[in-house]
Protein backbone atom coordinates (compact mmCIF):
# COMPACT_ATOMS: atom_id res chain seq x y z
CA UNK A 1 0.00 0.00 0.00
CA UNK A 2 1.20 2.99 -0.70
CA UNK A 3 1.94 5.48 2.16
CA UNK A 4 0.11 8.61 0.65
CA UNK A 5 -2.88 6.03 0.51
CA UNK A 6 -2.07 4.91 3.88
CA UNK A 7 -1.64 8.08 5.55
CA UNK A 8 -5.68 8.90 3.62
CA UNK A 9 -7.24 5.99 5.42
CA UNK A 10 -5.15 6.76 8.66
CA UNK A 11 -7.17 9.89 9.07
CA UNK A 12 -10.18 8.19 8.60
CA UNK A 13 -10.02 4.78 10.28
CA UNK A 14 -7.25 3.60 12.71
CA UNK A 15 -5.37 0.54 10.47
CA UNK A 16 -2.20 1.24 11.23
CA UNK A 17 -2.19 2.00 14.79
CA UNK A 18 -4.47 -1.17 15.34
CA UNK A 19 -1.99 -3.39 13.59
CA UNK A 20 0.55 -2.29 15.85
CA UNK A 21 -1.79 -2.51 18.78
CA UNK A 22 -2.73 -6.12 18.08
CA UNK A 23 -0.02 -7.29 15.67
CA UNK A 24 3.23 -5.92 15.38
CA UNK A 25 3.48 -4.36 18.53
CA UNK A 26 1.93 -6.47 20.64
CA UNK A 27 4.57 -8.22 22.44
CA UNK A 28 4.02 -11.82 22.99
CA UNK A 29 6.76 -13.98 25.49
CA UNK A 30 9.74 -15.26 23.33
CA UNK A 31 9.63 -18.77 25.21
CA UNK A 32 6.01 -19.86 23.83
CA UNK A 33 5.72 -22.93 22.89
CA UNK A 34 3.55 -26.40 21.42
CA UNK A 35 0.59 -25.53 23.97
CA UNK A 36 0.44 -22.23 21.94
CA UNK A 37 -0.53 -23.03 18.64
CA UNK A 38 -3.98 -24.09 19.62
CA UNK A 39 -5.74 -20.77 20.57
CA UNK A 40 -4.79 -19.87 16.51
CA UNK A 41 -6.01 -23.11 15.14
CA UNK A 42 -9.52 -22.54 17.08
CA UNK A 43 -9.93 -19.76 14.85
CA UNK A 44 -8.66 -21.07 11.86
CA UNK A 45 -11.63 -24.05 12.86
CA UNK A 46 -13.91 -21.22 13.46
CA UNK A 47 -13.44 -19.88 10.16
CA UNK A 48 -13.65 -23.26 8.68
CA UNK A 49 -17.05 -24.03 10.16
CA UNK A 50 -18.70 -20.45 9.51
CA UNK A 51 -17.26 -21.01 6.04
CA UNK A 52 -18.29 -24.39 5.13
CA UNK A 53 -21.91 -23.57 7.31
CA UNK A 54 -22.98 -21.39 4.96
CA UNK A 55 -22.25 -23.51 1.61
CA UNK A 56 -23.61 -26.02 3.27
CA UNK A 57 -27.03 -24.15 4.47
CA UNK A 58 -27.37 -22.85 0.65
CA UNK A 59 -27.86 -26.91 -0.28
CA UNK A 60 -29.65 -28.29 3.23
CA UNK A 61 -33.61 -27.95 4.04
CA UNK A 62 -34.47 -27.72 7.96
CA UNK A 63 -37.85 -29.59 7.29
CA UNK A 64 -38.53 -33.30 8.91
CA UNK A 65 -39.65 -34.36 5.58
CA UNK A 66 -36.52 -33.54 3.66
CA UNK A 67 -33.53 -33.07 6.01
CA UNK A 68 -32.33 -36.33 5.68
CA UNK A 69 -32.39 -36.85 2.36
CA UNK A 70 -31.16 -33.32 1.40
CA UNK A 71 -28.07 -34.20 3.32
CA UNK A 72 -27.63 -37.02 0.78
CA UNK A 73 -28.12 -35.23 -1.92
CA UNK A 74 -25.34 -33.12 -0.33
CA UNK A 75 -23.37 -36.05 -0.15
CA UNK A 76 -24.01 -37.64 -3.81
CA UNK A 77 -24.91 -34.85 -6.10
CA UNK A 78 -24.01 -31.61 -4.93
CA UNK A 79 -20.51 -30.66 -6.58
CA UNK A 80 -18.22 -30.93 -3.69
CA UNK A 81 -20.92 -30.82 -1.34
CA UNK A 82 -19.15 -34.43 0.13
CA UNK A 83 -16.29 -32.16 1.20
CA UNK A 84 -17.98 -29.21 2.89
CA UNK A 85 -19.69 -32.05 4.91
CA UNK A 86 -16.95 -33.74 5.99
CA UNK A 87 -15.38 -30.35 6.86
CA UNK A 88 -17.81 -29.06 8.77
CA UNK A 89 -18.65 -32.36 10.61
CA UNK A 90 -14.90 -33.23 11.15
CA UNK A 91 -14.44 -29.58 11.81
CA UNK A 92 -16.77 -30.02 14.72
CA UNK A 93 -14.43 -32.94 16.10
CA UNK A 94 -11.33 -31.02 15.26
CA UNK A 95 -12.86 -28.03 17.55
CA UNK A 96 -13.47 -29.58 20.54
CA UNK A 97 -10.39 -31.28 20.27
CA UNK A 98 -8.23 -27.88 19.71
CA UNK A 99 -9.98 -26.01 22.50
CA UNK A 100 -9.60 -29.25 25.17
CA UNK A 101 -5.64 -28.71 24.20
CA UNK A 102 -6.36 -25.21 24.76
CA UNK A 103 -7.86 -25.46 27.94
CA UNK A 104 -5.48 -27.78 29.33
CA UNK A 105 -2.77 -25.79 27.87
CA UNK A 106 -4.44 -22.92 30.74
CA UNK A 107 -4.42 -25.51 33.18
CA UNK A 108 -0.85 -26.44 33.14
CA UNK A 109 0.59 -22.67 33.09
CA UNK A 110 -1.88 -21.24 35.18
CA UNK A 111 -3.09 -18.69 32.40
CA UNK A 112 -6.42 -18.37 34.49
CA UNK A 113 -4.71 -17.02 38.25
CA UNK A 114 -4.74 -13.12 38.45
CA UNK A 115 -4.66 -10.72 35.95
CA UNK A 116 -6.32 -13.45 33.28
CA UNK A 117 -9.29 -14.50 35.30
CA UNK A 118 -11.91 -12.68 32.65
CA UNK A 119 -9.90 -14.45 29.49
CA UNK A 120 -10.87 -17.52 31.20
CA UNK A 121 -14.43 -16.90 31.72
CA UNK A 122 -15.14 -15.31 28.35
CA UNK A 123 -13.43 -18.68 26.94
CA UNK A 124 -15.93 -21.07 29.54
CA UNK A 125 -18.71 -19.00 28.19
CA UNK A 126 -17.30 -19.78 24.42
CA UNK A 127 -17.06 -23.52 25.56
CA UNK A 128 -20.58 -23.38 26.80
CA UNK A 129 -21.99 -21.68 23.32
CA UNK A 130 -19.77 -24.02 21.72
CA UNK A 131 -21.35 -27.02 23.28
CA UNK A 132 -25.21 -26.05 22.46
CA UNK A 133 -23.62 -25.60 19.04
CA UNK A 134 -22.73 -28.56 18.19
CA UNK A 135 -25.41 -30.03 20.32
CA UNK A 136 -27.86 -28.12 17.86
CA UNK A 137 -26.25 -28.92 14.95
CA UNK A 138 -26.27 -32.89 15.58
CA UNK A 139 -29.79 -32.51 15.32
CA UNK A 140 -29.75 -31.48 11.61
CA UNK A 141 -29.26 -33.92 9.38
CA UNK A 142 -32.15 -35.65 11.18
CA UNK A 143 -30.90 -39.26 11.75
CA UNK A 144 -31.85 -41.45 14.29
CA UNK A 145 -29.15 -40.40 16.57
CA UNK A 146 -29.82 -37.17 15.61
CA UNK A 147 -33.05 -37.82 17.41
CA UNK A 148 -32.81 -39.93 19.83
CA UNK A 149 -29.80 -37.60 20.98
CA UNK A 150 -31.87 -34.60 21.24
CA UNK A 151 -34.66 -37.04 23.17
CA UNK A 152 -32.33 -37.88 26.10
CA UNK A 153 -31.21 -34.63 26.48
CA UNK A 154 -33.94 -32.55 26.02
CA UNK A 155 -35.48 -34.93 28.63
CA UNK A 156 -33.50 -33.76 31.37
CA UNK A 157 -35.18 -30.43 31.54
CA UNK A 158 -38.16 -32.56 32.24
CA UNK A 159 -36.10 -33.40 35.47
CA UNK A 160 -36.22 -30.18 36.88
CA UNK A 161 -39.07 -29.76 39.38
CA UNK A 162 -42.04 -28.05 39.14
CA UNK A 163 -41.54 -26.36 35.89
CA UNK A 164 -39.83 -29.35 34.14
CA UNK A 165 -42.63 -30.80 32.11
CA UNK A 166 -43.11 -27.26 30.49
CA UNK A 167 -40.25 -26.16 30.25
CA UNK A 168 -39.19 -29.18 28.37
CA UNK A 169 -42.42 -28.79 25.87
CA UNK A 170 -41.15 -24.89 26.13
CA UNK A 171 -37.72 -26.11 24.30
CA UNK A 172 -39.13 -28.53 21.69
CA UNK A 173 -42.23 -25.92 20.57
CA UNK A 174 -44.52 -29.35 20.34
CA UNK A 175 -45.32 -32.46 22.40
CA UNK A 176 -42.75 -34.30 21.23
CA UNK A 177 -39.48 -34.03 18.93
CA UNK A 178 -40.68 -32.37 15.08
CA UNK A 179 -40.27 -30.28 12.49
CA UNK A 180 -40.55 -27.76 14.56
CA UNK A 181 -38.10 -28.35 17.02
CA UNK A 182 -35.81 -28.79 13.97
CA UNK A 183 -36.87 -25.43 12.63
CA UNK A 184 -35.71 -23.75 15.95
CA UNK A 185 -32.41 -25.60 16.19
CA UNK A 186 -31.39 -24.68 12.51
CA UNK A 187 -32.22 -21.33 13.26
CA UNK A 188 -30.04 -21.11 16.75
CA UNK A 189 -27.30 -23.35 14.90
CA UNK A 190 -26.83 -20.73 11.81
CA UNK A 191 -27.79 -17.56 13.34
CA UNK A 192 -27.74 -17.22 17.02
CA UNK A 193 -25.02 -18.93 18.44
CA UNK A 194 -21.98 -18.24 15.54
CA UNK A 195 -23.04 -14.38 16.53
CA UNK A 196 -23.16 -15.36 19.99
CA UNK A 197 -19.57 -17.38 19.54
CA UNK A 198 -17.97 -15.05 17.73
CA UNK A 199 -18.83 -11.91 20.09
CA UNK A 200 -17.69 -14.01 23.04
CA UNK A 201 -14.26 -14.80 21.07
CA UNK A 202 -13.57 -10.97 20.70
CA UNK A 203 -14.17 -10.35 24.10
CA UNK A 204 -11.68 -13.17 24.68
CA UNK A 205 -9.22 -11.52 22.57
CA UNK A 206 -9.80 -8.20 23.97
CA UNK A 207 -9.18 -9.19 27.53
CA UNK A 208 -6.02 -11.12 26.27
CA UNK A 209 -4.81 -7.95 24.82
CA UNK A 210 -5.40 -5.82 27.48
CA UNK A 211 -3.25 -7.73 29.71
CA UNK A 212 -0.93 -9.92 27.57
CA UNK A 213 -0.15 -13.58 26.88
CA UNK A 214 0.97 -15.30 30.10
CA UNK A 215 3.74 -18.29 29.07
CA UNK A 216 4.98 -21.42 30.27
CA UNK A 217 7.16 -19.99 32.49
CA UNK A 218 4.68 -18.30 34.01
CA UNK A 219 6.29 -14.90 34.69
CA UNK A 220 4.82 -11.62 33.71
CA UNK A 221 7.18 -10.25 30.62
CA UNK A 222 5.65 -6.46 31.73
CA UNK A 223 8.02 -6.46 34.91
CA UNK A 224 10.93 -5.76 32.45
CA UNK A 225 10.94 -3.40 29.97
CA UNK A 226 13.34 -1.77 27.93
CA UNK A 227 13.89 1.97 27.36
CA UNK A 228 11.09 2.10 25.02
CA UNK A 229 8.75 0.82 27.35
CA UNK A 230 9.04 -2.79 25.13
CA UNK A 231 9.23 -5.94 27.29
CA UNK A 232 13.07 -7.40 27.54
CA UNK A 233 11.54 -11.08 26.86
CA UNK A 234 8.67 -9.48 24.20
CA UNK A 235 8.78 -10.27 20.34
CA UNK A 236 6.51 -8.64 18.30
CA UNK A 237 3.56 -11.15 17.52
CA UNK A 238 4.27 -10.62 13.65
CA UNK A 239 6.11 -11.35 11.90
CA UNK A 240 6.98 -13.58 14.58
CA UNK A 241 4.37 -15.50 15.70
CA UNK A 242 2.35 -15.15 12.75
CA UNK A 243 4.74 -17.38 11.07
CA UNK A 244 5.35 -19.67 13.97
CA UNK A 245 1.55 -20.10 13.77
CA UNK A 246 2.25 -21.19 10.08
CA UNK A 247 3.47 -24.67 10.94
CA UNK A 248 0.78 -25.59 13.45
CA UNK A 249 -1.91 -24.90 10.75
CA UNK A 250 0.30 -26.60 7.78
CA UNK A 251 0.54 -29.47 10.13
CA UNK A 252 -2.85 -29.29 11.55
CA UNK A 253 -4.31 -29.26 8.29
CA UNK A 254 -2.20 -32.44 7.31
CA UNK A 255 -3.96 -34.23 10.13
CA UNK A 256 -7.20 -32.49 8.89
CA UNK A 257 -7.16 -33.84 5.43
CA UNK A 258 -6.24 -36.72 6.74
CA UNK A 259 -9.44 -37.31 9.14
CA UNK A 260 -11.64 -35.73 6.04
CA UNK A 261 -10.05 -38.27 2.76
CA UNK A 262 -9.39 -41.47 4.98
CA UNK A 263 -11.56 -41.07 8.14
CA UNK A 264 -14.64 -39.22 8.04
CA UNK A 265 -16.61 -41.33 10.62
CA UNK A 266 -13.87 -42.17 13.14
CA UNK A 267 -15.45 -45.13 13.64
CA UNK A 268 -18.41 -43.88 15.12
CA UNK A 269 -17.21 -41.51 17.21
CA UNK A 270 -16.95 -38.09 14.54
CA UNK A 271 -20.41 -39.36 12.42
CA UNK A 272 -22.54 -42.18 14.67
CA UNK A 273 -23.40 -45.20 12.56
CA UNK A 274 -26.97 -45.15 13.89
CA UNK A 275 -26.86 -41.34 11.96
CA UNK A 276 -26.80 -43.02 9.09
CA UNK A 277 -30.61 -44.15 9.09
CA UNK A 278 -33.30 -41.63 8.99
CA UNK A 279 -35.17 -40.49 12.48
CA UNK A 280 -37.79 -42.58 13.39
CA UNK A 281 -39.93 -41.40 16.57
CA UNK A 282 -41.12 -44.75 16.84
CA UNK A 283 -37.92 -47.07 17.20
CA UNK A 284 -35.67 -46.81 19.94
CA UNK A 285 -31.77 -47.33 19.08
CA UNK A 286 -30.31 -50.05 20.84
CA UNK A 287 -27.26 -48.16 22.39
CA UNK A 288 -28.07 -44.06 22.63
CA UNK A 289 -24.76 -42.60 22.46
CA UNK A 290 -23.82 -38.82 22.10
CA UNK A 291 -20.62 -37.61 20.43
CA UNK A 292 -16.85 -38.28 22.13
CA UNK A 293 -17.04 -34.33 22.57
CA UNK A 294 -19.95 -34.59 25.10
CA UNK A 295 -18.62 -37.94 26.80
CA UNK A 296 -16.96 -36.82 30.33
CA UNK A 297 -20.07 -35.16 31.13
CA UNK A 298 -22.78 -37.75 29.85
CA UNK A 299 -20.61 -40.11 31.94
CA UNK A 300 -21.37 -37.92 34.95
CA UNK A 301 -24.70 -37.73 34.62
CA UNK A 302 -24.98 -41.47 34.34
CA UNK A 303 -22.64 -42.08 37.18
CA UNK A 304 -25.64 -41.08 39.55
CA UNK A 305 -27.66 -43.84 40.02
CA UNK A 306 -28.86 -43.20 43.66
CA UNK A 307 -31.14 -40.56 45.06
CA UNK A 308 -30.62 -38.06 47.66
CA UNK A 309 -34.05 -37.35 50.17
CA UNK A 310 -36.65 -36.01 47.64
CA UNK A 311 -33.84 -35.53 44.79
CA UNK A 312 -34.14 -38.22 42.38
CA UNK A 313 -31.15 -40.18 39.87
CA UNK A 314 -32.36 -38.18 36.90
CA UNK A 315 -32.22 -34.54 39.19
CA UNK A 316 -29.31 -35.48 40.92
CA UNK A 317 -27.69 -36.64 37.68
CA UNK A 318 -28.36 -32.96 35.90
CA UNK A 319 -27.50 -31.75 39.04
CA UNK A 320 -23.78 -33.30 38.76
CA UNK A 321 -23.36 -32.48 35.51
CA UNK A 322 -24.25 -29.23 35.80
CA UNK A 323 -21.88 -28.74 38.59
CA UNK A 324 -19.14 -30.01 36.50
CA UNK A 325 -19.32 -27.29 34.23
CA UNK A 326 -20.07 -25.12 36.55
CA UNK A 327 -17.50 -25.75 38.63
CA UNK A 328 -14.51 -24.97 35.79
CA UNK A 329 -16.31 -21.16 35.61
CA UNK A 330 -14.34 -20.85 39.36
CA UNK A 331 -11.23 -22.58 38.45
CA UNK A 332 -9.23 -19.14 38.90
CA UNK A 333 -10.44 -18.90 42.38
CA UNK A 334 -10.08 -22.46 43.13
CA UNK A 335 -6.27 -22.22 42.64
CA UNK A 336 -4.30 -20.82 45.72
CA UNK A 337 -0.92 -21.45 44.54
CA UNK A 338 1.29 -18.41 44.35
CA UNK A 339 3.02 -19.48 41.25
CA UNK A 340 1.18 -19.82 37.99
CA UNK A 341 2.99 -22.35 35.47
CA UNK A 342 3.11 -26.03 36.71
CA UNK A 343 6.60 -26.11 36.23
CA UNK A 344 7.26 -24.42 39.74
CA UNK A 345 4.08 -26.07 41.60
CA UNK A 346 4.87 -28.64 44.21
CA UNK A 347 4.70 -32.59 43.22
CA UNK A 348 1.36 -32.92 44.15
CA UNK A 349 -0.32 -30.52 42.21
CA UNK A 350 2.02 -31.25 39.21
CA UNK A 351 0.55 -35.43 39.38
CA UNK A 352 -3.10 -34.62 39.93
CA UNK A 353 -3.03 -32.23 36.26
CA UNK A 354 -1.57 -35.70 34.89
CA UNK A 355 -4.39 -37.46 36.52
CA UNK A 356 -7.17 -35.38 35.67
CA UNK A 357 -6.33 -35.43 31.97
CA UNK A 358 -6.42 -39.27 31.82
CA UNK A 359 -9.40 -38.78 34.18
CA UNK A 360 -11.22 -36.86 31.50
CA UNK A 361 -9.97 -38.88 28.81
CA UNK A 362 -11.79 -41.87 30.64
CA UNK A 363 -14.76 -40.36 31.21
CA UNK A 364 -15.23 -39.51 27.62
CA UNK A 365 -14.55 -42.65 26.94
CA UNK A 366 -17.40 -44.49 29.00
CA UNK A 367 -19.99 -41.73 28.13
CA UNK A 368 -19.40 -43.90 24.65
CA UNK A 369 -20.25 -46.96 25.93
CA UNK A 370 -22.98 -48.91 27.30
CA UNK A 371 -23.65 -48.39 31.27
CA UNK A 372 -23.04 -51.81 32.19
CA UNK A 373 -22.55 -52.20 35.90
CA UNK A 374 -18.46 -52.27 35.48
CA UNK A 375 -18.71 -49.22 33.33
CA UNK A 376 -20.65 -47.10 35.83
CA UNK A 377 -18.76 -47.90 38.63
CA UNK A 378 -15.85 -46.80 36.94
CA UNK A 379 -17.53 -43.52 35.69
CA UNK A 380 -18.49 -43.15 39.33
CA UNK A 381 -14.99 -43.04 40.19
CA UNK A 382 -14.33 -40.80 37.50
CA UNK A 383 -16.67 -38.76 38.91
CA UNK A 384 -15.34 -38.98 42.62
CA UNK A 385 -12.16 -38.06 41.23
CA UNK A 386 -13.12 -35.06 38.79
CA UNK A 387 -14.73 -32.98 41.50
CA UNK A 388 -12.20 -34.20 44.37
CA UNK A 389 -9.39 -32.37 41.78
CA UNK A 390 -11.62 -29.09 41.60
CA UNK A 391 -12.82 -28.87 45.31
CA UNK A 392 -9.70 -29.74 46.99
CA UNK A 393 -7.80 -27.41 44.88
CA UNK A 394 -7.84 -24.45 47.38
CA UNK A 395 -6.03 -26.90 50.25
CA UNK A 396 -3.69 -28.79 48.35
CA UNK A 397 -2.63 -25.70 46.09
CA UNK A 398 -2.55 -23.38 49.07
CA UNK A 399 -0.60 -25.76 51.42
CA UNK A 400 2.53 -27.06 48.93
CA UNK A 401 5.87 -26.12 48.64
CA UNK A 402 6.71 -24.12 45.32
CA UNK A 403 9.62 -24.05 43.45
CA UNK A 404 11.32 -20.37 42.84
CA UNK A 405 9.77 -18.70 39.90
CA UNK A 406 12.53 -16.91 37.39
CA UNK A 407 12.93 -13.42 37.30
CA UNK A 408 13.01 -13.82 33.46
CA UNK A 409 11.59 -16.39 30.96
CA UNK A 410 13.81 -19.33 30.20
CA UNK A 411 12.90 -20.44 27.09
C1 LIG B 1 -13.57 -20.54 19.74
C2 LIG B 1 -12.83 -20.86 20.74
C3 LIG B 1 -11.58 -20.12 21.17
C4 LIG B 1 -10.76 -19.31 20.42
C5 LIG B 1 -10.88 -18.96 18.94
C6 LIG B 1 -9.70 -18.87 21.31
C7 LIG B 1 -8.65 -18.05 20.90
C8 LIG B 1 -7.56 -17.74 21.69
C9 LIG B 1 -6.36 -17.15 21.20
C10 LIG B 1 -6.07 -16.79 19.73
C11 LIG B 1 -5.53 -16.98 22.26
C12 LIG B 1 -4.11 -16.44 22.21
C13 LIG B 1 -3.17 -17.54 21.72
C14 LIG B 1 -2.98 -18.65 22.72
O1 LIG B 1 -2.73 -18.31 23.88
O2 LIG B 1 -3.08 -19.83 22.33
C15 LIG B 1 -6.22 -17.45 23.45
C16 LIG B 1 -5.74 -17.42 24.75
C17 LIG B 1 -6.38 -17.95 25.86
N1 LIG B 1 -7.56 -18.69 25.86
FE1 LIG B 1 -8.74 -19.02 24.24
N2 LIG B 1 -9.91 -19.38 22.57
C18 LIG B 1 -11.04 -20.15 22.53
C19 LIG B 1 -11.58 -20.88 23.58
C20 LIG B 1 -11.09 -20.88 24.89
C21 LIG B 1 -11.65 -21.64 25.97
C22 LIG B 1 -12.82 -22.60 25.84
C23 LIG B 1 -10.89 -21.35 27.09
C24 LIG B 1 -11.03 -21.86 28.50
C25 LIG B 1 -12.13 -22.10 29.10
C26 LIG B 1 -9.86 -20.41 26.71
C27 LIG B 1 -8.90 -19.87 27.55
C28 LIG B 1 -7.83 -19.09 27.16
C29 LIG B 1 -6.82 -18.55 28.05
C30 LIG B 1 -6.76 -18.73 29.57
C31 LIG B 1 -5.90 -17.84 27.23
C32 LIG B 1 -4.64 -17.12 27.70
C33 LIG B 1 -3.52 -18.10 27.59
C34 LIG B 1 -2.17 -17.59 27.99
O3 LIG B 1 -1.93 -16.39 27.85
O4 LIG B 1 -1.38 -18.45 28.47
N3 LIG B 1 -10.01 -20.15 25.36
N4 LIG B 1 -7.47 -17.91 23.07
Amino acid sequence: MGPKLLAWIDERFPLTSTWEAHLSKYYAPKNFNFWYFFGSLALLVLVNQILTGIWLTMSYVPSAEAAFASVEYIMRDVEYGWLLRYMHSTGASAFFVVVYMHMFRALLYGSYQKPRELIWIFGMAIYLALMAEGFMGYLLPWGQMSYWGAQVIISLFGAIPVIGADLQQWVRGDFLISGITLNRFFALHVIALPIVILGLVVMHLVALHEVGSNNPDGVEIKKHKDENGKPLDGIGFHPYYTVKDIVGVIVFLFVFCAVIFFFPEMNGYFLEHANFEPANGLKTPEHIAPVWYFGAFYSILRAITFSIGPIDAKLLGVIFMGAAIAILFVLPWLDRSPVKSWRYKGPIFRTLIILFAIDFILLIWLGTKPATETYTLMAQLGTVFYFGFFLLMPFYSAMEKTKPVPERVTG
